[in-house]
């Protein structure tokens, strides 16, 4: 199969390397360019970027000269992985350059016309790439985001619970990972042996976000999902993989059998990710893993 020759906006930092260890031998997927701050650009890969990520900087990189934020960059795709300030017109310049840019920066999450996947579930928002091309003049580049890491740990069960049974409301308490408020993140004075209770702007970008991702296309927009989430955010001792605890409350009553068949239909289509976890190797953070500790009925809506 002839790979997709991507390039990563940010590669350096602690999302970029991600990037660079996941995408190392992938199937679908091979990194040809990489691109970073004007500190690191013009330097090999090997010097510019202080390795992070648990396992050693992969060898394929090593020799790749970083290149500024701009185009033209010798790849089809962009992964960018830039903070939010410098990525809205960064990632714009790609888009309009004809590249297809694949963010994982919040900048463009809430825009209409651009699409906020979860491929295994909503999909069909792709649709809405015409629109945003038309829109705004893109040609054949666009940009696709994907969410916040708190919500994509529940969005796939929930899905799975709207499509079956419908969802009315939503009570989410997330437990976040060190890892998802990046390098050098939290200070260690503040999470060593401790438990964070808020986490800024996070909850509403777990409830708009949710809303967002599990909305119908209706060939248009974005018809927001049709119920409230109210989220609290944590963020605990723990490196790597968010957990959440929901409670849902549903629109019709339903037994925990038809609970169980509900998820293993969503678990089916997660498990044809090439990413997803295979066999026993590779921690639970490189890899495309959701796990679904315990379903439980309850009396409390
Ligand atoms: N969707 C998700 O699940 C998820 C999870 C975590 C983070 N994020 C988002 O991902 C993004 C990156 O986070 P991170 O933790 O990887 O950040 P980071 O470690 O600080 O890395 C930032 C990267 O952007 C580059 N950069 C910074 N300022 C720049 C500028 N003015 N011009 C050009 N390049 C610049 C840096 O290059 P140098 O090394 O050269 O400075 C580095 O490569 C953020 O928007 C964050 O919110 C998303």
């Amino acid at each position: 199969m002839k790979k997709h020759r991507v390039g990563i906006l940010g590669a350096t930092g602690t999302v970029g390397q991600r990037f660079v260890q996941l995408l190392e031998n992938h199937p679908q997927f091979e990194v040809t360019a990489l691109a970073a701050s004007d500190r690191s650009a013009g330097k090999p890969f090997s010097q510019a970027c202080a390795w992070k990520l648990a396992g050693a900087m992969p060898d394929y990189v090593k020799e790749i000269v970083v290149e500024p934020i701009e185009p033209p960059l010798d790849c089809e795709l962009i992964f960018s992985s830039l903070p939010s300030g410098v990525a809205r017109e960064t990632e714009e310049a790609f888009a309009r350059a004809g590249y297809a840019v694949i963010s994982n920066s919040s900048s463009y999450r809430m825009d209409e016309d651009v699409p906020l996947l979860i491929p295994e579930i909503n999909s069909e928002h792709l649709g809405l790439i015409e629109i945003q091309q038309r829109k705004r003049g893109f040609g054949k580049g666009f940009i696709i985001t994907n969410p916040n890491c708190a919500v994509v740990s529940f969005a796939p069960p929930l899905a799975a619970l709207d499509r079956k049974f419908g969802v009315e409301s939503v009570f989410v308490t997330t437990l976040q990972a060190i890892s998802g408020a990046g390098y050098p993140g939290v200070s260690s004075f503040d999470i060593t042996d401790n438990v964070l209770p808020y986490i800024a702007g996070e909850e509403p970008k777990v409830e708009i976000e949710s809303q967002k991702i599990l909305g119908r296309f209706n060939g248009e927009t974005i018809e927001k999902a049709n119920f409230i989430v109210s989220a609290q955010c944590f963020r605990v001792h723990v490196i790597d993989g968010h957990t959440a605890s929901v409670r849902v409350k549903l629109r019709r009553t339903s037994t925990l059998e038809e609970h169980r068949r509900a998820q293993m239909s969503g678990r089916g289509q997660l498990e044809h990710l090439c990413s997803a976890p295979h066999g026993k190797n590779g921690t639970c953070a490189a890899r495309a893993a959701l796990a679904l500790w315990q379903i439980a009925t309850g009396k409390g809506f």
